[in-house]
């Protein structure tokens, strides 16, 4: 028996140590968080995807009375961005939380299945898909999406 080790690695840091374009779409993301529909958890998401042609996508989480109905800000988003714009990769996707009236001090963690949707879209386009998880005291930087998920299941796991 042989013991492995899985080593993800992502960049902790301050407002002031994103590039301007990546603070543009944090900025995208926070504003998203006001028009997420979450009546039930009362946790606003929001989600912006900053496609390889400079066009930003938007999302945020939708709830529903039927509970699993509803939607993650990431899905919401990339889903959007990948039906509107099927030929175009995802460059950065960033990620705020907000609940009772301020952003979380950390960042939000995305859940298993949106971090299963990231890699699939990382996967489709061949190319890292950046993602920021934005937090008012620290934002952290993933390279990849695949990063924030070791062993996803991606498509050469249906072969035999
Ligand atoms: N939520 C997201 O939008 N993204 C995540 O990664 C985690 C959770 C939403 C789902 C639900 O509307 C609310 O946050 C509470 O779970």
């Amino acid at each position: 028996m042989k013991t492995q080790d899985i080593h993800t690695t992502f960049q902790s840091c301050q407002w002031d140590d994103l590039t301007v374009e990546q603070q543009t779409l944090v900025e995208r993301a926070k504003q998203m968080t006001f028009q997420s529909y979450c009546p039930y958890s009362h946790f606003n998401v929001g989600a912006a995807a900053l496609l390889a042609d400079g066009t930003i996508v938007t999302g945020s989480n939708q709830e529903n009375a039927a509970y699993p109905s509803g939607l993650c800000a990431e899905r919401t988003t990339l889903f959007a961005a990948n039906a509107n714009h099927p030929d175009t990769p995802v460059k950065t996707l960033a990620i705020a939380c907000r609940t009772r009236g301020s952003f979380t001090q950390r960042p939000g963690s995305p859940c298993g299945s949106c971090r299963q949707v990231m890699i699939e879209t990382e996967h489709r386009y061949r190319l890292p898909m950046e993602v920021i998880l934005y937090g008012e005291q620290e934002i952290y930087i993933f390279r990849a999406a695949a990063d924030l998920l070791p062993f996803g299941f991606f498509s050469e796991d249906l072969q035999a």
